[in-house]
């Protein structure tokens, strides 16, 4: 599988640092009431469960799923949740952590289906944000590293279901 990659963009000691660097931003941000960590299936999964063992405050986690409708690749930004949340947030200090941003649109669509539900925040942590291709004009207030238009993988990000389970993040080959 590693040699599919073209190029190491993030090694697992870089993404281990910037973890430890969102995780203490995060501990000093909320100082006190209930944060529930919402991790955005499947891509976020791994770097959800790394970032909160890198918080020190108590936290609950839960996971929503959610789909572009259509065949098309690039999200149109009708979206469809497949697995939602657990409990009800109404009071709760909500932070949803996503792998990479790249439109947008998914994650506008969340963060509206959020706030309907009454929590007391709403922040979004994101590991990689793709600005240039932004969409929608969402305030994402944790960004792990900003990248140019690459596809990359690994770390809990796919292509075609393949390289969630390489330890850092690289460019692969053969994918247009
Ligand atoms: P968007 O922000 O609504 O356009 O969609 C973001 C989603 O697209 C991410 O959560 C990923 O599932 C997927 N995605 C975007 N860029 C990449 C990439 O470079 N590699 C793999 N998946 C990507
Ligand atoms: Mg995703």
């Amino acid at each position: 599988m590693k040699n599919e990659i073209t190029k190491v963009m993030f090694n697992e000691e870089q993404i281990a640092d910037k973890v430890r660097e969102l995780a203490k931003r995060i501990d000093d941000d909320y100082k006190e009431g209930t944060l529930l960590v919402v991790g955005v299936l499947k891509g976020a999964s791994v770097f959800h469960s790394d970032l909160i063992r890198q918080i020190q405050r108590p936290v609950m986690i839960d996971f929503i799923s959610a789909s572009s409708y259509g065949m098309s690749s690039t999200s149109s930004g009708a979206v469809k949740i497949d697995k939602d949340l657990d409990y009800s947030i109404e009071g709760l200090d909500v932070l949803i952590v996503e792998d990479i941003i790249d439109t947008g649109l998914t994650l506008k669509y969340l963060l509206e289906n959020m706030l309907a539900r009454h929590p007391k925040s709403v922040e979004i942590c994101t590991l990689l944000d793709k600005t240039a291709r932004r969409k929608s004009d969402i305030d994402v207030k944790y960004v792990g590293f900003q990248i140019l238009d690459e596809f990359i993988v690994g770390y809990g990000i796919d292509y075609a279901e393949k390289y969630r389970n390489l330890p850092f993040i690289g460019v692969p080959k053969n994918v247009d």
